[in-house]
């Protein structure tokens, strides 16, 4: 039997999924330690993880994964014998309008990790991808492993430049390195930049929910938990230089969520506005999570319906964390993106 890790550096644990999961470690590996390395970005938010901060098995460090003598560091100091990866720059709408950061973070940072990985002799390395490194698909058919790869914009572009490193230094230099590609989140902590809290946030103001396009765009939608559950299960058993996809089979048009999410806080559709199209707009995404159900036994545990649900109520009591997150910055970015979009503005 392998030995369990004793101390994991988690990066971008301040983040949307990242602090969902360090949360759910601390709570499911009572023995691992976790260093959890995350610069702080408009996205991070130390407010997401207060309850954790003072766990003695998490140490949390503010700096950039493209910092290679603190990367360096912190791998020797902490006996670091697993990496958990996922910091990045996340947005696809802010990587059409400033593509160069992804560059910087998600690939010289992803790259930074690797050597520095390579060099202390961590086990494992688990790079969290995306399925927008697929790029978009027709009517019908799923994202298998072996689909060819084809980003469409900056960012995936960037994540898939990423995950070449990833098996370059697998194939390279026998990092054992694994790979999960998952398709779009929601849930609690989640930057109001993305669709689903987004929406929520304006509804709850009676602002108009901007809708891209035709709204007939399809999102595989899965919680973040069943998530976070995929990439431990996959850390602890996945094979090493495999790549496993992870979705909801959960396929909806972004219509359809407004809708639901309308329904749920009891808000009329004629809040929905039709604005410009994202440009480039990949049309749908769904994923074939057969891989990681047979080899390992994952499937998803929480229904559209019932998350969705869960999550509108979670937006709602926490109310204090969305206002922290989505002021200053929040503001003049959401005026900048919409404006360009013919969308109304007001968002304090
Ligand atoms: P997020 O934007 O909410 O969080 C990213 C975190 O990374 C933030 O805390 C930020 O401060 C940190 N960060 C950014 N640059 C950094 C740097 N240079 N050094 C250290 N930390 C840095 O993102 P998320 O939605 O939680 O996504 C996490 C990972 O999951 C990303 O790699 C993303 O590509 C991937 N992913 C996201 C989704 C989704 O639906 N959100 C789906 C599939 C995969
Ligand atoms: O598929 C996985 C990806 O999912 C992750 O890799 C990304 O990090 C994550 O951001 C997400 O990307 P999307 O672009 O799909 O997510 P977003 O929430 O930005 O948009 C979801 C859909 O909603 C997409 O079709 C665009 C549309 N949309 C988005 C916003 C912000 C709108 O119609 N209106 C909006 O205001």
């Amino acid at each position: 039997m392998t030995q369990p890790y004793s101390s994991i550096l988690v990066t971008g644990g301040a983040g949307f999924i990242g602090g969902n999961f360090v949360r759910l470690l601390l709570e499911r590996a009572p023995t691992v330690r976790i260093v959890n390395l995350d610069a702080l970005t408009y996205a991070g938010n130390l407010a997401s993880i207060t309850d954790c901060l003072a766990n003695p098995r998490h140490s949390f460090v503010r700096g950039s994964i493209t910092n290679s003598e603190l990367v360096a560091h912190l791998l020797k100091l902490h006996a670091v014998d697993g990496i958990i990866h996922f910091a990045a720059e996340s947005h696809v709408d802010r990587s059409i309008t400033g593509p160069r950061v992804f560059v910087d973070t998600n690939v010289m940072g992803t790259l930074t990790l690797l050597q520095e990985a390579r060099i202390a002799g961590v086990r494992r390395f688990l790079q969290v991808s995306t399925d927008e490194v697929y790029g978009s698909l027709g009517a019908d058919g799923s994202f298998r492993e072996d689909t060819p790869l084809a980003p469409n914009s900056p960012y995936s572009a960037s994540k898939t430049a990423a995950d070449h490193l990833v098996h370059a230094f697998h194939h390279t230099y026998g990092l054992d390195t694994v790979i999960t590609r998952c398709s779009n989140n929601y849930g609690p902590y989640q930057f109001p930049e993305k669709m689903i809290p987004l929406m929520i946030r304006n509804a709850l103001r009676d602002q108009p929910l901007p809708v891209y396009g035709d709204g007939l765009h399809v999102r595989d939608w899965l919680h973040v938990l069943d998530h976070c559950r995929a990439i431990w299960r996959v850390f602890s058993a996945g094979r090493a230089g495999e790549i496993y996809n992870i979705g909801g089979n959960s396929e909806k048009t972004n219509l359809d969520v407004v809708k639901t999410i309308l329904g749920i806080l009891g808000k009329p559709e004629s809040l929905i506005r039709f604005v410009k199209d994202r440009p480039g707009h990949d049309r749908r995404y769904a994923i074939d999570a057969g891989k990681i159900r047979r080899e390992l036994g994952w499937v998803p545990e929480v229904a559209f319906a019932a998350g969705i649900t869960d999550t509108v109520a979670w937006y709602l009591k926490n109310q204090a964390w969305l206002d922290q997150v989505a002021s200053g910055d929040y503001q003049h970015y959401y005026e900048r993106m919409y404006a360009q979009r013919g969308a109304a503005a007001p968002v304090a």
